[in-house]
């Protein structure tokens, strides 16, 4: 009888999931399987704004991998449930709604497969998230493509994270606006950068493959975004970079990158900071805004408003449909990294297409933006 009762309440379960949360993310579009694992990489800062007593002695990088292991068994949740319950409570949506999201194609802790010889892609967050985690559906399609790809969260700036021991760390509140000066934030995210290519060997050692560290790209959003053009700026292991909405801090937004850079953003970009870039670059570049998107449509969030009611809660979501902007976030970066780290011409840096009708070529004239 206890038996059977299990088994009603299972099926009966079943059923529920389906109807009112059978949302599995958009799984890679790559030929690879892929897999991801967390590797705590030390790094001593006794000059941390954000930490208690401003000492921080490691932070956190998610790596999302090729490897020949494929999912098996039914979808499971994809964000970690004490991640998606504090952003439940700050968006005030009913409670499950995104620990109930789930993959079908995301392993962890695989091995990285070995003799592909793609470049090595270093992600930055948005400044007080979301973190690392809810960038999974960007992150695992380049993985699924062949490039191994390596998130940082910053501990106590990111509202939670968890370390790969299983310990969790709750930071500054979701959309939190400490009084931090932005240039610092984003050094420490730089110095990060650094630190996490300089432990490459750990990583590699942790996810029992080899990393490339010849051809190397950065990107991020927001916050993560001036980092990875700041990080193309100060370290010559970077080659090309990816700044997708974030605004450029200080002198980063009149210098010369020499190297490429992409600028990816919300439909017409009004920020001032990025007026002054484009004129002074003497290497490739591009900015293309996203007709009907808004900031946090870059996250998966945008996801998330096609299977919840996210969007009644955030003036920062657009009108566009999530799955095109997923489609649009996911291409136009992988298409810079073939163009900029494997040499693949992509013609879909050249101007508008009848296939992309929603991004808009901009270009500088005098300090004004212009189509
Ligand atoms: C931590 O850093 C902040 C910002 O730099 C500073 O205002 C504060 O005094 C520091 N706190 C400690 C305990 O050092
Ligand atoms: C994905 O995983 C399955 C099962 O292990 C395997 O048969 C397949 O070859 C893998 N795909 C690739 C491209 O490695
Ligand atoms: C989450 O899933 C459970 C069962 O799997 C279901 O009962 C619940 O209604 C779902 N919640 C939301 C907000 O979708
Ligand atoms: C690094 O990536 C480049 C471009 O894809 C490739 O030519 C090179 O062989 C890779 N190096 C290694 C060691 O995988
Ligand atoms: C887990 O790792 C974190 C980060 O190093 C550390 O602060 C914490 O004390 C560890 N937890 C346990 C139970 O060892
Ligand atoms: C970044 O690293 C440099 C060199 O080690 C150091 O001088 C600087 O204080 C660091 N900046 C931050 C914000 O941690
Ligand atoms: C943006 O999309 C709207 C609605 O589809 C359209 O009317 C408008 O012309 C588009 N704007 C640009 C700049 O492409
Ligand atoms: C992404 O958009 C392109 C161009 O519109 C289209 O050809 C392709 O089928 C789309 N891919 C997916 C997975 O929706
Ligand atoms: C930019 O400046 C040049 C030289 O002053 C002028 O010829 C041109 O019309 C200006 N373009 C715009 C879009 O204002």
């Amino acid at each position: 009888m206890a038996a059977l009762r299990r088994i009603v309440f299972y099926l009966l379960g079943q059923v529920a999931l389906r109807e009112a949360s059978s949302a599995i993310i958009p799984p890679p579009t790559g030929k690879y399987n892929v897999s991801r694992k967390k590797v705590e990489i030390p790094y001593v800062n006794t000059g941390d704004p954000i930490a208690p007593n401003n000492v921080t002695t490691a932070f956190l990088a998610t790596v999302y991998y090729p490897t020949s292991e494929a999912f098996t068994g039914p979808p499971v949740p994809y964000l970690d449930p004490a991640l998606a319950a504090l952003f439940e409570g700050a968006y005030n949506v009913t409670p499950g709604s995104f620990a109930n999201l789930t993959t079908d194609a995301i392993v962890w802790d695989a091995p990285l497969l070995g003799g592909i010889a793609y470049p090595t892609l270093l992600f930055g967050p948005a400044g007080i998230g979301p973190p690392v985690e809810m960038f999974s559906i960007l992150l695992s399609d380049l993985a699924s493509y062949g490039y191994t790809v390596i998130g940082a969260d910053h501990p106590y700036e990111q509202p939670f994270i968890r370390w790969p021991n299983g310990t969790a760390l709750y930071g500054l509140p979701p959309f939190d606006s400490p009084d931090i000066d932005a240039g610092a934030l984003i050094d420490i995210r730089v110095n990060e950068t650094k630190a996490l290519i300089d432990n490459f060997p750990l990583i590699e050692q942790c996810v029992g493959g080899h990393i490339n560290r010849t051809h190397i790209g950065t990107f991020g959003h927001s916050a993560g975004g001036a980092a990875a053009v700041r990080a193309l700026l100060r370290d010559e292991r970077v080659g090309s970079a990816v700044n997708i909405d974030g605004p450029f801090v200080d002198e980063d937004q009149y210098t010369d990158a020499v190297k490429p850079v992409l600028l990816l953003s919300e439909k017409i970009y009004e920020d001032s900071s990025w007026v002054h870039f484009g004129p002074v670059q003497t290497g490739w570049w591009k900015h293309l805004a996203v007709n009907g998107s808004l900031h946090v449509d870059f996250t998966d969030l945008t996801f998330w408003k096609e299977v919840t009611d996210v969007k009644a809660h955030s003036s920062s979501l657009g009108d566009i449909n999530g799955y095109r902007q997923v489609n649009i976030t996911r291409t136009f970066v992988r298409d810079f990294f073939d163009f900029t780290l494997r040499g693949v011409p992509e013609p879909i840096f050249d101007g508008p297409s009848d296939a992309w009708p929603e991004l808009v070529y901009i270009t500088m004239e005098n300090g004004t933006m212009s189509k």
